[in-house]
């Protein structure tokens, strides 16, 4: 949704690096950056964005090592360009410890001299659709510059929805939803990577690896495989009727084929052993 937004708004995306297992490639951004450079198009790097927790759709958390590598790169480069970080599924950590052993960019000294700008949603903690975020921005031109578009694209978010959440918050109702939210989706998260597995998913040549937290399995196929919405594979799921997101939807430059984003948010446990299980026979149809 995001990179359509961008594009909507002639903003051009490129992807981090990231290496075989998923983690940042700082040389490889480096080399990435001396390109702008070279190419002159460093001018048109406006700002840096990533899910840092439970990532969508990888699932994947950026370390320690990994974010402080990310600034690093950034600064050695000399591109301290505005870092936005979208920390939508930080409290989704199963284990919740995991959420707040890392501080965020506006927490962290590595990220000292960026303008930086936080944000969050509490509507996936809590209840999927109430549509309440929040941002914390630390350079006041652009936090104006934000609040000034707000206003006028939507003229504030709904009262309704946030005097339910600031209710829950109040009243520790939010925290008890979320402990229910984190052991309903760990049982979901189990549910469907187990049925993918006794689909005999691993032997067709797909790998994936299993999130601690967030609502999303994300699948590498065999290579040559296309996952894209016209694929072989895409029609073969629907006669099972099964949805998924085609991973080259989710990159900024271009990108494998042989991706796909599962998630597994709102059906039951049950349905997910069947998804799976459908899923796994797509596989097997194509493969
Ligand atoms: C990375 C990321 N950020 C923000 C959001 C927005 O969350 P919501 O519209 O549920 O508040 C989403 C929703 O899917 C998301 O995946």
């Amino acid at each position: 949704m995001f990179l359509e937004l961008l594009g909507g708004l002639g903003v051009r995306a490129r992807s981090l690096p990231v290496d075989a297992d998923g983690r940042l490639d700082a040389p490889a951004l480096r080399a990435l950056l001396r390109g702008l450079r070279a190419d002159g198009e460093r001018a048109r790097l406006k700002a840096v964005y990533f899910v840092s927790w439970f990532s969508n759709p990888s699932g994947r958390t950026l370390d320690l090592a990994q974010r402080h590598a990310l600034a690093d790169a950034l600064r050695a480069e000399d591109c301290v360009v505005p870092v936005l970080e979208d920390a939508a599924y930080r409290e989704l950590g199963y284990d919740a410890a995991s959420a707040s052993a890392c501080p965020g960019i506006l927490g962290d000294p590595a990220w000292d001299g960026f303008p930086r700008l936080y944000t969050s949603t509490l509507t996936k903690p809590f209840a999927t659709g109430l549509k309440v975020g929040y941002g914390a921005c630390d350079c006041p031109a652009w936090r104006d510059a934000m609040l000034h578009v707000k206003g006028h694209h939507d003229f504030g978010t709904g009262n309704f929805a946030q005097a339910v959440l600031e209710h829950a918050l109040a009243t520790g109702a939010f925290d008890a939803q979320l402990a229910t939210l984190r052991e309903a989706y760990r049982a979901k998260r189990d549910a469907l990577h187990a049925a993918l597995i006794a689909g005999g998913l691993p032997a067709l040549g797909w790998r994936w690896q299993r999130p601690d937290g967030g609502l999303y399995l994300w699948l590498e196929g065999p290579p040559g495989l296309d996952t894209g919405g016209e694929s072989e594979f895409c029609r073969a799921c629907l006669r099972e009727g099964v949805l998924y997101v085609p991973g080259a939807l989710c990159h900024g430059d271009d990108a494998p084929r042989n991706t796909v984003r599962l998630s597994f948010g709102v059906l039951a446990p049950a349905q997910l052993a069947e998804a799976g299980a459908r899923f796994c026979r797509a596989a097997r149809a194509v493969g």
